[in-house]
């Protein structure tokens, strides 16, 4: 059966290799898994007063619809400073809110990450899980996915350049679909 699957990218930057990366992920991705990138940029940054007063900016509200109602959630994150960049800091604390209507809760989440240094945005990655072990989404433990030295697995047309990492891709994809059909809701 189908499943929508929202992909949130970390980085607000054009030419993000995590952006490449999670390009590469939907054209090896089994069918049944339909994707919709669901943009962060725009997002005003997180103030409970707003929600308390019920005036939550307009682009709070259309994120939130967005990832209401689908089956799962992939992340693509780069590591800033060892950690998550703060506009996904602040999509994930938006989509929590307000208290008792988070959008993650028992969402189906797998996190992949990629970087140009050699460690691949583990701990970005790592932080993006903790995250949502908190706000109860059923994080997939693995396959785990840390693309190192991201630069170089990227040709000139934008897309990967290297078999292995096709396979890498194409395996956790599959292992991602098995995990929203295990954890996912019921039709
Ligand atoms: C980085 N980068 C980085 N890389 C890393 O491996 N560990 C880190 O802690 C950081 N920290 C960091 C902080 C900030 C503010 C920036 C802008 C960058 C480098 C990062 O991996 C590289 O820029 C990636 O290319 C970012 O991902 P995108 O934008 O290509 O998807």
């Amino acid at each position: 059966m189908t499943k929508k699957i929202a992909l949130i990218v970390g980085s607000l930057r054009k030419d993000s290799l995590n952006r490449k990366f999670a390009n590469a992920l939907v054209e090896v991705a089994p069918a049944e898994l339909q994707f919709e990138f669901v943009e962060i940029g725009d997002l005003p940054l997180y103030n409970q007063d707003l929600d308390d007063a019920h005036t939550p900016p307009a682009a709070w509200t259309a994120f939130r619809d967005k990832l209401r109602n689908v089956d799962g959630i992939v992340f693509a994150t780069p590591e800033y400073n060892r950690s998550m960049p703060g506009a996904l800091k602040n999509a994930i604390d938006v989509g929590s809110r307000p208290w008792g209507h988070s959008i993650w809760n028992a969402k189906p989440v797998g996190v992949i990450s990629a970087s140009i240094g050699a460690v691949g945005g583990f701990a970005g990655n790592h932080n993006v899980r903790q995250t949502m072990v908190t706000l109860n989404a059923p994080v997939m433990p693995g396959p785990e996915v840390y693309i190192g030295n991201g630069s170089a697995l990227i040709g000139e047309d934008g897309k990967v350049n290297n078999d292995k990492t096709k396979e890498v891709l194409t395996a956790w994809a599959a292992s991602y679909a098995k995990w929203v059909e295990a954890n996912g809701r019921k039709a």
